[in-house]
């Protein structure tokens, strides 16, 4: 295998990325089916890059992961404030798992907010995303408990933000 980039993505990937992301959240038990509301969301790779900015974990082959950073202002964010950059839609396929690509797909957006100035990053999981919230941990994320929210009944997310 040549070696991974992380990089934005070209648009012949949205449809495969947004694949991947929903197969990903499926693996994990995070999505009720491939028609849980979320799912469009997660899928709709063409419509998010209108409002962020969309990164892959590629090879020379294949993607095999993205997330997305939402820049301040953007009405994409959910939890952000107007100088605060959020994260979204990190996800892996799971045969990619376990190399360090989740971290450096969340180390990118990081430094990608420092460089839009925004003064804090934050983001949204569920709360039985362990190895997302590993990943942010490491980053040096911190658990938000002002940023909970149930975006439908019984579905906690912890918010988690990380100060630039
Ligand atoms: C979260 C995700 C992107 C991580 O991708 P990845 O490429 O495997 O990430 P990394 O290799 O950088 O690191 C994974 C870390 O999680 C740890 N991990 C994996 N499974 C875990 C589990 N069940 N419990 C705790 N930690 C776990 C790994 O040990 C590793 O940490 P370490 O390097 O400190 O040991 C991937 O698991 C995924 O797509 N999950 C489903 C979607 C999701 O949860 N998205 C988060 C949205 S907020």
């Amino acid at each position: 295998m040549s070696a991974v980039e992380i990089r934005p993505v070209h648009g012949a990937e949205y449809e495969a990325l947004g694949e991947i992301v929903v197969n990903a959240y499926l693996h994990d038990g995070f999505l009720t089916g491939p028609d849980d509301p979320y799912a469009e969301f997660l899928r709709d790779v063409g419509s998010r890059v209108v409002g962020a900015e969309i990164l892959v974990a590629a090879d020379s082959e294949r993607v095999m992961g993205g997330v997305t950073l939402v820049p301040p202002g953007s009405p994409l964010a959910q939890l952000a404030g107007p100088s605060e950059a959020e994260v979204r839609a990190l996800a892996v396929a799971p045969a990619g798992r376990g190399r360090g690509l989740g971290a450096a797909l969340a180390s990118a957006c990081v430094e990608r907010a420092r460089e839009l100035d925004a003064k804090r990053v934050v983001l949204c999981s569920q709360t039985t995303m362990a190895a997302a919230h590993r990943v942010y941990r490491r980053l040096g994320f911190e658990r938000a408990p002002q940023l909970d929210w149930e975006p439908v009944p019984d579905v906690l997310l912890w918010g988690f933000a990380l100060d630039l």
